[in-house]
């Protein structure tokens, strides 16, 4: 019990890491990088793909988000956390917008349609004037608290899948695609390394323990719903599956997905392991720091070619 209780101190206090976190720059290169980019798995493909376009938008609306708050930080390691963490998303967002730009639009996919969605989710609906509308002064904390809370639950994810893509053995089994894999990888790694600060910031501004239900509930089934209509839209546009016409209301995209975790050992995450991942964030206990190894991460990072790429064009 005593052990519990100072563990819910140090994380209300302000920042529960005494490393600090490293942004690096990146650069990726996608002139090799075919649209299978797991060889013969066009499914899982379009899958993982499809985070190039979902990620952007939230990660830049993160950054505003926690510029806006910045100030109301009195830890001054939790302020470094966040300005880290600000800088290792807005270098995420541009490296999945290379792969938007100088990748999936090269190879005629259309892109246009699942940027624009996420950009009115987190441009508009999500604005600090949501569609436009002026708050009253007094519910701006809260709408800031409600926000913040919304990127304490997808930071949970992202570290969540950040495992699953760091240790994942099967994408380089089967022949992946090395600037694609690294990607994935890159920023799974950092996701981990930087897997407390959205959580630390969120209690230590005053969010509450049962938010994190109401919330858990919302992301979980906006992230998957937004996933799986994004990679229909895609592979809508592959002759392939031009006699499907995969859509997020029909039950192949959903059984298609269950069937391609289960039956190849890793190439995708299953929907119900995703979703049960949830359960420890909901937990009173729930401490980022135990949820992944940050040594492991960062021994990725040393080793990552987009990151000693950038490295040699700066030295
Ligand atoms: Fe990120
Ligand atoms: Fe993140």
């Amino acid at each position: 019990m005593k052990k519990l209780l100072a563990r819910f101190r140090r994380a209300a206090r302000g920042s529960s890491i005494g490393y600090f976190i490293q942004p690096r720059k990146v650069r990726f290169e996608w002139q090799d990088t075919p649209i299978d980019w797991i060889p013969q798995q066009p499914f899982a493909s379009y899958f993982i793909n499809e985070i190039n376009m979902i990620l952007p938008a939230g990660e830049f609306w993160f950054c505003r988000l926690y510029n806006k708050v910045l100030p109301q930080i009195q830890d001054e390691k939790l302020k470094q956390d966040v300005q880290a963490f600000i800088r290792q998303e807005a270098m995420h967002a541009q490296a999945h917008n290379s792969a938007n730009k100088d990748y999936l639009t090269e190879r005629q996919i259309d892109i246009q349609r699942n940027i624009s969605l996420m950009n009115g989710l987190f441009n508009q609906l999500l604005a600090d004037r949501p569609l436009g509308l002026q708050l009253p002064q007094w519910s701006e904390r809260h709408w800031d608290l409600f926000r913040l809370g919304i990127v304490a639950t997808v930071e949970h994810m992202t570290c969540v899948l950040g495992k699953y893509a760091l240790y994942n053995r099967e994408w380089q089994r089967q022949g992946a695609d090395p600037a694609m894999l690294d990607l994935v990888k890159w920023h799974g790694a950092e996701e981990i390394e930087h897997r407390t600060v959205a959580f630390d910031l969120y209690r230590h501004l005053g969010g509450s323990y049962l938010a994190r239900y109401n919330l858990s509930l919302l992301v979980i089934a906006g992230v998957i719903g937004l996933w799986v209509d994004g990679a229909a839209h895609i592979m809508r546009q592959d002759p392939r599956y031009a006699s499907i016409r995969p859509a997020l209301y029909k039950p192949w995209i959903w059984r298609e997905w269950y069937r391609t975790a289960q039956a190849n050992n890793g190439l995708l995450p299953s929907p119900f392991w995703l979703v049960s991942q949830q359960l420890g964030y909901l937990m009173p206990w729930y401490d980022p720091l135990h949820e992944a190894k940050t040594e492991d991460a960062l021994a990725y990072l040393q080793a990552s070619p987009a990151a000693q790429r950038a490295q040699l064009k700066v030295a």
